[in-house]
């Protein structure tokens, strides 16, 4: 059993991985931070009490709102990508009595700043705790930046960025989080403590397409299956549009995949470092990932192949369970 830290800027992929994690019992989510990336972090924290309205639960992670902006560079959101409210426009729906279709978890928000809230289960748990990223570092960057002792009793962090030998995905070179904020991600990297990346190059490879979400949830229609049909509509229409299919990648699924059964994926170890001044390259992510150069100081474990049909029957099968 795992115990972790979620850090998030839900975000509809972003949604489908909280929904794998609360349903995998490998992993114990001991708190979840926002953090502005996809959305502004005040709509990310209302869209993750919805997700967690989705999955009834009887107790709740801690919750902490994190970092409204980037390190240094001013914040770029996905919204064009996630829906106005980051989560497919779904906040807005309502029941035939007007009730909300996706009421918030009765789930309280701590006090604490996200930051503080990361510095305090490090305290709590020490080498046990695992950060799982799925949005920009910024939260992350300034934890270590307040308190680096602490943050060096860290396990690992296992987080979904970067794009080494694709095209990115906000730019030429540039994969969304790091985009966002490259001087998080530089410091992350730079820390020492070790840490895992699922890069577009992997993510790319998970593909969910509408026919098949619509064939798993056929005949369904408990709230969870609702949820993945309804959060999804809106970004999948986007990829018609622009990527050219109707469908999404479950980015933010595979870190989680990553900790609960790594025999589906394949990495490599490299040192990974971080565009942040380049004004066509801002946020690229630069590594030799050619295993012959593998006698370089690595700073990374970098995953490269997905056993992609089996991890997406796995997502299913938990979600859906
Ligand atoms: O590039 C994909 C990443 O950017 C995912 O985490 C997605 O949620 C967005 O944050
Ligand atoms: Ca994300």
């Amino acid at each position: 059993m795992h115990r972790i830290l979620i850090d998030t800027d839900p975000g509809v992929d972003d949604a489908l991985a909280i929904l794998l994690t609360m349903k995998s019992p490998e992993l114990r989510v001991e708190a979840i931070t926002t953090v502005s990336g996809n959305v502004h972090v005040e709509q990310a924290t209302q869209n993750l009490l919805t997700i967690l309205g989705v999955l009834e639960l009887s107790e709740f992670p801690i919750v902490a709102k994190g970092e409204a902006q980037p390190l240094i560079k001013p914040l770029v959101k996905a919204e064009h990508v996630h829906g106005e409210d980051g989560l497919g426009n779904i906040s807005k729906l309502r029941n035939s009595d007007g009730s909300l279709r996706y009421p918030l978890a009765n789930c309280e928000i701590s006090t604490l700043a996200g930051v503080d809230l990361i510095l305090e289960m490090v305290d709590r748990y020490s080498e046990e705790l695992i950060v799982v990223a799925l949005g920009p570092l910024t939260n992350i960057s300034r934890a270590i930046q307040k308190d680096a002792e602490s943050m060096q009793k860290l396990r690992s962090i296992v987080l979904m960025g970067g794009v080494f030998r694709e095209y990115g995905n906000v730019t030429t070179t540039a994969e969304f989080n790091i985009f966002v904020d490259p001087h998080a991600a530089h410091e992350v990297f730079n820390f020492g403590i070790p840490v895992h990346i699922a890069p577009l190059d992997v993510t790319h490879q998970v593909v969910l397409t509408g026919e098949r979400l619509n064939a798993e949830i056929k005949g369904r229609s408990d709230k969870i299956s609702c949820f993945l049909i309804e959060s999804t509509q809106a970004c999948m229409e986007f990829y018609r549009e622009h990527i050219g299919f109707y469908g999404l990648h479950i980015h933010d699924a595979l870190p989680v995949g990553m900790l609960t059964h790594p025999a589906f994926f394949e990495s490599v170890d490299a040192n990974v470092q971080v565009e942040t001044e380049g004004n066509l390259t801002s946020g690229m992510t630069v590594a030799d990932l050619r295993r012959e150069r593998q006698g370089t100081i690595s700073n990374a474990s970098v995953c490269v192949q997905v056993e992609s049909d089996t991890f997406l029957n796995h997502f299913f099968q938990r979600v859906l369970s």
